[in-house]
């Protein structure tokens, strides 16, 4: 599928290690969770940028990006629900994967690293996503490998934004520290998780 996402060799190359099978696995043995959580992850993504637009109001390119991709991710959102609907999917609440917790755990507290690294894990996230959506898209039934289609490719824009806001807020080179938060994202990933999720590690039986 590569050859027909141009973006895909640059996530690849972005993100330490690739998902593993097991996790697809997974996946694909709940699919309703898979939809579920990636309902969750759509309306987070959403947060995620409005929360960045209440706590720096004095960068207008941020404000705005972030703006059309709050946007975008309930758009996302509402895509996701209308197939829930249509195949008689309930919406429960389910509990997070420790992904997003362990990758914002990381994030300095003092300004701007806390802007620039809150950017890099954006990114970090939106790779991932991209990533995992190439992942499954081919086991998946014609509607779904459609959506996950279209949805890979805006992740992958996302992506790029993320990273090139990180890169202005920075008064330093951010290659660091993308370095050290993807070598957390690749324990996250490798590592073992409680419960599969769309960005848990590789979901222990039990
Ligand atoms: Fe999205
Ligand atoms: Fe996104």
């Amino acid at each position: 599928m590569s050859s027909t996402v141009p973006d895909l060799p640059a996530i690849h190359e972005f993100l330490l290690c690739p998902t593993p099978d097991a996790w697809v696995q997974a996946a694909l043995a709940e699919p309703e969770m898979l939809l579920v959580d990636h309902a969750n992850c759509e309306k987070k993504a959403a947060g995620t940028a409005l929360n960045l637009m209440f706590r720096y109001l004095d960068d207008f390119e941020l404000l705005n990006k972030m703006s059309r991709l709050a946007r975008e991710e309930l758009r996302h959102f509402e895509q996701v629900l209308a197939i829930m609907e249509k195949r008689g999917i309930d919406y429960p609440h389910i509990g997070a994967s420790r992904y997003a917790a362990g990758l914002r755990e990381q994030v300095r507290s003092n300004e701007p690293g806390r802007l620039v690294d809150t950017l890099i894990c954006g990114a970090i996230i939106e790779a991932r996503s991209c990533e995992r959506f190439a992942c499954i898209a081919p086991h998946l039934d014609d509607e779904l490998q459609k959506f996950y289609q279209s949805l890979l490719k805006s992740e992958a824009r996302h992506f790029r934004d993320y990273l090139a806001l990180a890169g202005k807020a920075a008064n330093e080179d951010i290659q660091p520290r993308v370095q050290k938060l993807l070598e957390v994202e690749r324990e996250l990933v490798e590592g073992g998780d409680g419960e599969f999720r769309f960005h848990s590690g590789v979901p222990q039986q039990h």
